[in-house]
């Protein structure tokens, strides 16, 4: 029988109370609140938070126990399935995704995912919640870590990668997972980069930056979606019904399962929109399918199916048998999300221990390789590569740490597999290394606190910043080299980890002052989980690498690239602030009537106190350099005019390794509509190429430009939404980032 089938026939059998017990997924381990038919209830269960409660070798045998209770306690024997934050890989902790993002290398993405998808299936985890797609413009945001960054081209290539590593061809096949994209939609859009804020935006802008990373994990076969706490223009997500059963399931023609966020229906009544009843079904009718720990639907829907509801405050009116009817449309898809990870032919799919883990060697020099990949290198004062010998003084609060280097939202990995920094670098055997921490990674003891709720990551060091300084510029003094590793703890950036101020610490700002000052070369390592302001940090560096936090063997990759074992080529998926305030940020502005630079002295768009000898922004979206030199020569295109929906044009540009290291270029096509019937980005990523270059070797790169490159989306309304192109005149840039490029201009005729 399809698997369709199955999963209606199951429900043509199924009562009211089983239906509704099908809708609700609870965390591992704890009981129900509601105190209702218990876990035989439910329909899936996950592990969020606390590392191995439930899975890992050792409890395999607990999950395998939940499922044999829920068969047996369920009539129909209707299975469980069981869920987890795999969100930068699961016991093998990869780069974050905004480092990931960084390394532009799609075949080195989807292979972190299948392999955080072998290990999670290997625990008997059916669905991942991941990939998080959320575009992120705003640095004050903590959750711009589990981004793929500030761009909708790169952010949709990353949607699809990672969806092809967990699924795979089918998520039930072995070895793969359910990918569940989030946080949908325009969570990355919130207020003031508070967490949880709501985002009020442009349709258009929704359309052409939000959205299309969703539909492009939705075109590679994503078979689930949570919904974001956020509201979009004034309505929650929870109960977007617009953008859910409209936009989702419509448009982008989504058939999968729409679950909740923690307690997001629930949350509903917060944000104003009525009394748990009225919630529930709001949600529900909103396309909301599975309610995740709050419990609220299996509180509110018996009754509401019963008696139905009507709210002239909520503008809702439900009959019970539309209620019913909406449970049954809920409840068909749960099934059918089992049926197609496999769990109603064989409810013990993952759960027998027949599935090996993969290797954790093989995952240990993925990630190796994933962390020198994601680190981007901003400047190079030919100071690096190092030759592995000499006395280096390696400085800094993040040296000897673990725990922070790991990152945000690795609930399964295991820090103490972390090899330091003092430890990768002392590996070299001709170093010889005098270590000193320098400054704290936070100056303020209550926000040390505050960052240890979870467990305690960020400590002080008692004998005060002064005597850490002196000690820190004594061993620069003495070394040949000085290296200093800064940034953020792992829990700055993360979910709730919104900052007024996304820079570097001031007591770190001193400590790279001080150790400029003594005159020995200064290499600057950051690790961070969100784009800082740097300050003069750049100019006082003689070389910069920006490492964000590199999971299980960050501080191995990034002491790869130092000493040019591996070569740079990450690239920057969000553009570095220049300073804290100037948030939010992307490449892609729009013009304005009053630009800048431009004819205005004061009278202009920009902050009256931003040093305009800071401008042009040092690191643009895009940017990264490499140990190699590379030279663009002057693009060609077949034609400068094209006409009509079917017209094309290739433009050509030969891209040169000058210098005596082979190297990797990331070649890079914008577009910008000059005129246009609205503002338009002043250009947008369109495309672009990683080229692997030998020495002296000389590579064409060819994109083609076609009509959908050139449209854009008009919307008054969100059901009004019209792609449009102007024929006229388009400007092709091709460059090595989106500042430094070359310009073609070309006429599109209708
Ligand atoms: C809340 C987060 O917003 C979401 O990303 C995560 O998947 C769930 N909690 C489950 O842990």
């Amino acid at each position: 029988m399809p698997l369709l089938d199955a999963a209606g026939a199951l429900l043509a059998r199924m009562t009211l109370d089983e239906k509704i017990g099908q809708l609700n997924l609870l965390a591992a381990g704890e009981g129900l609140a509601t105190g209702a038919a218990g876990e035989t209830q439910l329909g899936a269960r996950l592990d969020a938070g606390s590392v191995g409660a439930i899975f890992g070798t050792k409890s395999l045998a607990s999950a395998r126990a939940m499922q044999e209770r829920a068969l047996a306690g369920s009539r129909l024997g209707i299975p469980l399935f069981f869920a987890e934050d795999v969100i930068h890989g699961h016991r093998t902790v990869f780069p974050l995704p905004i480092a990931l993002a960084c390394s532009w290398n799609m075949d080195l993405v989807e292979e972190t995912a299948a392999f955080a998808a072998a290990e999670a299936a290997s625990e008997g985890l059916h669905q991942v919640y991941a990939p998080m797609v959320d575009v992120a413009r705003d640095p004050r945001w903590g959750r711009v870590a589990e981004s793929p960054g500030e761009d909708p081209l790169l952010a949709s290539r990353y949607a699809a990668a990672m969806t092809h590593g967990f699924q795979g061809r089918d998520p039930a096949s072995p070895g793969r997972v359910a990918a569940c994209l989030k946080h949908f939609v325009a969570y990355g859009a919130t207020q003031s980069g508070r967490d949880y804020d709501n985002a009020s935006l442009a349709w258009e802008d929704l359309f052409e930056v939000y959205l299309p990373p969703f539909a492009a994990g939705i075109a590679a076969g994503a078979v689930s979606v949570m919904a974001a706490f956020n509201a979009v223009n004034k309505l929650p997500m929870h109960a977007h019904g617009p953008l859910i059963e409209g936009w989702l399931r419509g448009a982008a023609g989504f058939g999968g399962l729409v679950v909740s966020d923690y307690t997001g229906v629930q949350e509903l009544t917060a944000h104003g929109l009525g009394t748990p009843a009225e919630v529930v079904a709001r949600a529900l009718h909103a396309g909301i399918d599975m309610d995740m720990v709050g419990e609220d639907f299996l509180r509110e829907l018996p009754a509401l199916a019963k008696g139905g509801i009507t709210s002239a405050e909520c503008g809702l009116s439900l009959a019970p048998g539309e209620v019913e009817r909406l449970i049954d449309r809920a409840c068909l898809r749960v099934l059918s999300f089992k049926a197609w990870l496999g769990l109603l032919d064989d409810p013990f799919r993952g759960l027998d221990g027949r599935q090996p883990a993969p290797d954790r060697k093989l995952g240990h020099a993925l990630a190796r390789k994933a962390a020198a990949e994601s680190a981007v290198l901003l400047k190079n004062a030919g100071v690096l590569p190092l030759a592995p010998k000499g006395r280096i003084a390696l400085i800094g609060p993040l040296v000897e740490d673990r725990l922070n280097m790991i990152g945000t939202w690795s609930v399964s990995g295991d820090a103490r597999n972390i090899v330091t920094l003092r430890d990768a670098i002392a590996a070299r055997p001709d170093v010889t290394l005098t270590t000193s921490r320098g400054a704290d990674i936070v100056d303020l003891p209550w926000f040390a606190q505050r960052l240890n709720v979870h467990g305690e990551t960020v400590t002080r060091d008692p004998r005060g910043s002064e005597a850490m300084l002196a000690e820190a510029v004594a061993a620069a003094r003495a070394a040949e080299i000085a290296i200093v590793a800064i940034g953020e703890a792992r829990e700055q950036a993360g979910e709730s980890s919104s900052v007024l101020a996304p820079e570097i610490p001031a007591s770190q700002r001193r400590l790279v002052a001080a150790l400029a000052e003594t005159g020995t070369p200064l290499v600057v390592l950051v690790f961070a989980g969100r784009p800082l302001a740097l300050g003069p940090i750049a100019d006082q560096a003689d070389a910069l690498i920006y490492a964000w936090h590199g999971g299980i063997a960050g501080p191995e990759g990034v002491a790869d690239l130092v000493f040019g074992d591996a070569e740079p080529s990450g690239r920057l998926s969000v553009s570095l602030p220049l300073h804290p305030g100037e948030v939010p940020l992307h490449y892609s502005v729009e013009p304005t009537g009053r630009p800048f630079p431009g004819q205005f002295a004061k009278f202009r768009t920009g902050w009256l106190d931003l040093d305009d000898a800071l401008l042009p922004r040092p690191f643009p979206f895009g940017f990264g350099i490499g140990y190699s030199a590379v030279r663009y020569a002057p693009p060609q295109v077949s034609s400068r005019v094209a006409q009509g929906e079917d017209g094309r044009i290739e433009l050509l540009v030969a891209v040169s390794n000058t210098g005596d290291r082979q190297t990797v270029e990331t070649v890079q096509l914008y577009i910008s509509d000059p005129v246009a019937r609205i503002t338009r980005p002043g250009r947008l990523l369109k495309d672009f190429r990683r080229i692997a270059l030998a020495p002296g070797e000389t590579r064409e790169v060819t994109f083609e430009i076609t009509v959908g490159m050139l449209t854009y989306p008009i919307a008054p309304a969100l059901d009004s939404v019209t792609e449009v192109w102007d024929p006229g005149c388009f400007q092709l840039h091709v460059g090595p980032n989106s500042r430094d490029t070359q310009t073609v201009e070309i006429t599109w005729q209708a």
